[in-house]
């Protein structure tokens, strides 16, 4: 099939790329021309594994190709996707402008034709977006032989596994009530779904609903582990093991109870407070996405606080902080409410120096930091060690989990706080470290 990808960021380039790979002609289209003079050369913008080189193959192959043309991309498609942003607004909701361009240029690329179309919308959209953006198309084609119909088709794409979500999801959520594009879904998605059957077609306003309560119930889960983590802090017992008796329960289930700093990236903080807000819009009050927030909001202060029981604050003014970890999560170079970069910028004024080291978000943290005078990026996480006084772990990369001990020894105080529970606990206060996790 001919389909065209509307933005090419994680959910546009990755979407776009597999259905390439899957034997489908894929044009991907973003207004960023620098942006698309890197792709049709296979250089990605961000790092996501074995994205890349999909992309070579499907280059190679002639499966994909890049523009930023809306007549390039309008007239070749025979399904089109429109995955942009739909970032934060300054009440946080969902800002769709983005949407809202794309849709004109969409009716503007064929209000002179006789086209029949199916936009399927990917972006994450309040409930009622699809609705309204039938609707505006429905009234800039009213005098045309055109016309689109608008289904929801929500993505569950984890940054750092993206590819592999997409070629074997655990659920593919069509919004419509159209049977041609039902059919039209199936066909599309017929090589990642025809093993498992997980294709499902609900109404467009409960596949738009499903989106961010998925999204929601995962933070959730995440702020009610680290709650309970300060109740095992309290105590004395090691969230881990909570955490795996609990997670037994296969009613509940161990994912996403992993206590730490906190949720970031670029989906659970907007996506919460955007549910908030259609609630609010709705005129029902959510006390539990409120309070999801607000645990995942104070979890970093208690972190801090963890610090602060070490060290007085004059004390810590004459320490350097080594920090493993800038990207929001591994295998990512996303820094978007990332709790490493709000740590450092939180803590930078409080310490002496900071020494940083992530495997692949440097760059961009480099760029997000250079606001602070009082840090230097280390070329490895060793280095980042040397002169240090303690180690702070803000990121699960998997090459932290493993130190090498007599590397750790470095480290003036031998102080280690853990904000991601990844170390041995009991290997290193054997060694005579001090350390400090979430929850144990
Ligand atoms: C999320 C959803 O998982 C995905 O389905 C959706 O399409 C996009 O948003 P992503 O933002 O890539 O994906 O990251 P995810 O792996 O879900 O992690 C989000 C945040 O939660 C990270 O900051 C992570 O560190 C944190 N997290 C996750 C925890 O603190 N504990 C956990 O147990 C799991």
């Amino acid at each position: 099939m001919k389909i065209s990808i509307i933005g090419t960021g994680y959910v546009g380039l990755v979407t776009g790329t597999c259905f390439a790979d899957l034997g489908n002609n894929v044009i991907c289209l973003d207004t960023n021309e620098s942006i698309i003079e890197g792709l049709s050369k296979a250089k990605i913008p961000f790092y996501e594994p074995g994205l890349e080189d999909l992309i070579k193959t499907n280059l190679d192959r002639g499966n994909i190709r890049f523009t930023s043309s809306y007549e390039d991309a309008i007239s070749f498609a025979e399904t089109i996707f429109i995955c942009v942003g739909t970032p934060e607004d300054d009440k946080g909701s969902a800002d769709l402008s983005f949407i809202q361009d794309v849709v004109i240029k969409i009716s503007d690329n064929i209000k002179d034709k006789d086209r029949h179309l199916t936009v399927f919308i990917k972006s994450t959209v309040p409930s009622g977006t699809c609705s309204s953006v039938q609707d505006k198309f429905d009234e800039l084609l009213q005098h045309s032989q055109s016309k689109v119909v608008v289904a929801s088709n929500p993505e569950f794409l984890k940054e750092g596994s993206a590819v592999a979500d997409f070629m074997k999801p655990d659920r593919i959520i069509v919004g419509t009530d159209d049977s041609n594009v039902s059919k039209l879904a199936e066909r599309l998605y017929r090589p990642v779904n025809w093993k498992s059957n997980r294709l499902k077609v609900v109404s467009v306003e409960a596949a738009e609903i499903i989106k961010y309560s998925a999204n929601a119930f995962l933070a959730t889960k995440i702020s009610f582990i680290n709650e309970i983590a300060k109740l095992c802090d309290a105590v004395g017992a090691d969230i881990a093991e909570v955490r795996t008796g609990v997670g037994l329960d296969p009613r509940i289930g161990n994912h996403f109870l992993y206590s730490g700093l906190g949720f970031g990236g670029s989906c659970f903080p907007k996506d919460v407070r955007a549910l908030i807000n259609t609630f609010t819009e709705n005129s029902i009050d959510t006390e539990i996405l409120k309070a999801v927030i607000e645990v995942n909001d104070n979890q970093l202060d208690y972190f801090i606080s963890k610090i602060y029981s070490i060290y007085t604050p004059k004390e810590l003014k004459k320490k350097t902080l080594c920090v493993w970890g800038l990207s929001f999560k591994p295998e990512t170079d996303d820094i978007r409410e990332s709790l490493g970069l709000k740590f450092i910028n939180s803590i930078s004024r409080q310490v002496k120096h900071i020494n940083a080291y992530d495997p692949v978000a440097m760059t961009k943290a480099k760029e997000s930091l250079s606001n602070i005078d009082n840090i230097t990026f280390s070329k490895d996480s060793t280095e980042a060690l040397e002169g240090a006084d303690a180690l702070v772990i803000t990121t699960e990369w998997r090459e932290f989990w493993n130190p090498d001990l007599e590397y750790l020894k470095v480290l003036k105080d031998q102080i280690i706080f853990d904000g991601r529970n990844i170390l041995d606990k009991k290997l290193l206060e054997e060694n005579e470290f001090s350390y400090f996790g979430i929850g144990r």
